[in-house]
């Protein structure tokens, strides 16, 4: 088969073996736990599921929902922005629906960038940064996301022939997977350097209300100048366990809302008007239940990081997200890691090398099962490292 240019520049995925390895184990009797993906095992609000079930039948429910999708979900989205954040959105111009924040985030740079132009993608990272500026036609500048800068893109040690070509910059805190935060400061200092170089803040906020011990991240539009530059992603996967339903948003700088829709007017469609409306009960539930699941992530967290630790692992206690980024154990590859850990331990992790080079040495857990489970799987490993 003959592929694109930018097709072949797509890296491969590292660990395609792993699945058919977990099919032999399991055959084998292995009791296998999957801490691989960021999919807990955990229910989506009741609410949600019964609007759903309110709206399945209903044919209004079924037509098509377009890019601007239901009136309704957006009112929702915009209330909620400015309860939970102090931001004023308009519903109509500065909210987009999306079938899954993902989407959103790697078709963005079709409206954003060409050949010549620069995405700038921390590494480690969500790998749709990469994906998205790569199936436009731009070019990823991979920075290294490392522990002694907080795990934060160094934005003053990018050279000034990239910066000067840069057109939009990927940030995304809390992070996956380094799980690190960013302090205002640090937001001002993303939005002044978009500002400088006409490039777009993209803040992929996917984990924003999954944060620990009272802390409570804060959407990038609360701060000044942001309006001129961001676009923030928003997801409903992870703070209401709805990761296969396929539903997030973009809001922010109207113009950026406005290109997102013109380039999504000629790949999809819109959701399912009926999923939407079940995102109007998850944001009217937020209130009530989300402390809850965030509760249960807490508990998972504290129990996981004690257990690694006591397992010889360096595993530090995360202010946020679901996961724990632990080093691998001396001179390992993380993919080696991994392998060893399914073959050996019958434990799935996310070497970090999967979510780009920068992410060498360590390996991503998912806080996806009870504490009992991640007690068992950090004792399992223990015995590798
Ligand atoms: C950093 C980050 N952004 C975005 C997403 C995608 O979320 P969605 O399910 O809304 O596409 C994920 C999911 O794992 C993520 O980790």
């Amino acid at each position: 088969m003959r592929t694109s240019e930018r097709f072949g520049a797509l890296p491969a995925y590292p660990l395609a073996g792993m699945k058919e390895v977990r099919r032999r184990i399991e055959a084998e009797g292995v009791d296998v736990i999957d801490l691989g993906t960021g999919d807990a095992q955990l229910d989506p609000p009741p609410a949600v599921v019964e609007r759903l079930r309110e709206v399945a039948g209903d044919m209004r429910y079924s037509r098509y929902g377009f890019q601007s999708g239901l009136p309704e979900l957006r009112e929702a989205i915009a209330r909620w922005m400015q309860i939970r954040f102090g931001v004023h959105v308009d519903p109509v111009t500065e909210i987009l629906p999306l079938i899954g924040s993902k989407e959103g985030i790697a078709h963005l740079p079709f409206a954003l960038v060409g050949p010549g132009d620069v995405g700038i993608v921390p590494d480690p990272g969500y790998q749709a940064y990469l994906g998205g500026v790569t199936l436009a036609g731009g070019e990823p500048h991979l920075v290294r996301l490392e522990r002694e800068n907080d795990f934060l893109v160094p934005l003053d040690r990018i050279p000034g022939a990239v910066t000067k070509r840069t057109r939009i910059l990927y940030l995304n805190y809390p992070n996956n997977p380094t799980t690190a935060t960013a302090p205002d400061d640090y937001y001002l200092a993303a939005i002044d350097f978009c500002a400088r170089n006409g490039a777009v803040l993209v803040h992929d906020h996917a984990y924003s209300e999954i944060g620990f011990a009272g802390y409570r991240p804060r959407s990038v539009l609360e701060l000044d100048g942001a309006r001129d530059v961001a676009i923030e992603f928003h997801s409903f996967s992870k703070t209401y366990n709805m990761t296969g339903w396929r539903l997030g948003w973009a809001v922010g700088n109207p113009q950026l809302i406005a290109a997102l829709n013109k380039v999504k007017t000629f790949v999809d469609t819109g959701g399912y008007l009926g999923i939407q409306a079940a995102g109007v009960a998850a944001l009217e539930s937020w209130r009530e239940w989300v402390p809850r699941n965030v509760a249960t992530f807490q508990r998972r967290r504290d129990a996981a990081v004690r257990a690694f630790q006591r397992a010889g692992f360096a595993a530090e206690c995360p202010k946020a997200t679901m996961y724990l980024w632990i080093p691998v154990p001396e001179g390992e590859r993380s993919e080696a890691f991994a392998q060893r850990a399914l073959e050996r331990a019958g434990v799935i992790v996310l070497p970090g090398a999967s979510l780009g080079k920068g992410g060498e040495g360590y390996f991503r857990i998912a806080l996806t099962v009870p504490e009992a489970r991640l007690e068992e799987a950090a004792g399992r490993l223990g015995e590798l490292a």
